[in-house]
């Protein structure tokens, strides 16, 4: 009997995959498998039974690799299970952040008793008025899962979309409309951007990607979207591009009290993979991931 222990909630569809040889254990001390979702690792120790990790997710910095590594621990992560999920929401956060429907939902909370309602509704739309997206100009920074799909989102809505990635797979590049523009040359096209939407992992490379000198290219009143981890953006430059009118909106998922309190940023709170098909997705594919590694010996990370 293999025993299994979950360091955070991890949906029970995708738990019900177990065979009746896995048994879900409160220790994690004493147990063989581990599926993580956001917990830091970092701060647990690795018990000598343990064989592998999966992660319910895409990203695995909350997973320390070298520890694991020389532990002989097989760690998995279950990319594309979640992108449709996190490009939903990005497409959501490029519309919210275009058409101020925050401004126009708050402005209607703060004024529903007021009996002028429907009179003012003008002032209203004069305040809370927008652009559209069609025909502006989306610059994808990374196209695995995530990006690709946003990209092509953003062509069948209507935008020129520039995509970037070192890295991009045949098979991420099969993926693509053709449409999406493939970029080889990032700091010639940031200039050319309305939006920029960031679908990096965070490894010591990526950390402040978006630093004082990609501001300094960028087109004044872009709106930058960051649905894939908070340091790839540098705090002070985004609170100077923020002031000066560089950056119009900034979209975040990831809400710390720093980036709270400045002004044009919208955030949520890591909403991105957090929808049940998402959730029942991730938990589904880590499960046939840890059986198929203990049965069969296969490292299957897609
Ligand atoms: C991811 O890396 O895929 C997300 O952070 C998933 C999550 O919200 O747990």
């Amino acid at each position: 009997m293999m025993r299994v222990s979950c360091l955070n909630n991890i949906s029970s569809v995708g738990l019900n995959h177990f065979t009746s040889n896995y048994q879900i254990v409160e220790d994690q001390n004493q147990s063989e498998l581990i599926l993580v979702r956001s917990a830091k690792m970092h701060e647990y120790p690795i018990n000598d039974n343990l064989l592998a990790v999966a992660r319910a997710g895409a990203g695995v910095n909350n997973i320390p690799l070298d520890k694991m590594a020389q532990a002989g621990v097989v760690v998995f992560n279950t990319p594309g299970a979640n992108s449709n999920a996190v490009k939903e929401l990005v497409v959501a956060g490029m519309l919210i952040a275009s058409r101020d429907l925050i401004g126009g939902f708050n402005w209607v909370k703060e004024n529903k008793n007021d009996p002028d309602l429907q009179k003012n509704v003008e002032k209203a739309k004069k305040a809370y008025g927008g652009n559209e997206i069609l025909g502006k100009t989306l610059l994808v920074v990374g196209l695995g899962a995530i990006g690709g799909k946003v990209a092509n989102t953003g062509v069948s809505l209507g935008m020129k979309v520039l995509g970037f990635d070192p890295y991009l797979s045949e098979n991420a590049r099969r993926m693509l409309d053709h449409n999406v523009e493939i970029i080889e040359d990032l700091y010639k096209v940031y200039g050319d951007a309305d939006f920029i939407s960031l679908h990096l992992p965070l490894l010591d490379s990526t950390k402040n990607f978006m630093n004082k000198e990609v501001f300094d290219r960028c087109k004044d009143n872009v709106i930058v979207l960051n649905f894939a981890r908070d340091l790839l953006v540098d705090n002070q430059a985004l609170k100077d591009a923020l002031s000066s009118g560089k950056v119009k909106k900034y979209v975040t998922d990831f809400p710390d009290s720093f980036v709270a309190n400045l002004e044009n940023v919208i955030y949520l709170p890591h909403l991105g993979a957090s929808t049940e098909e998402s959730e029942e997705n991730c938990a589904t594919m880590a499960v046939h991931q840890l059986m198929s590694y203990v049965e069969k010996g296969e490292i299957n990370n897609s």
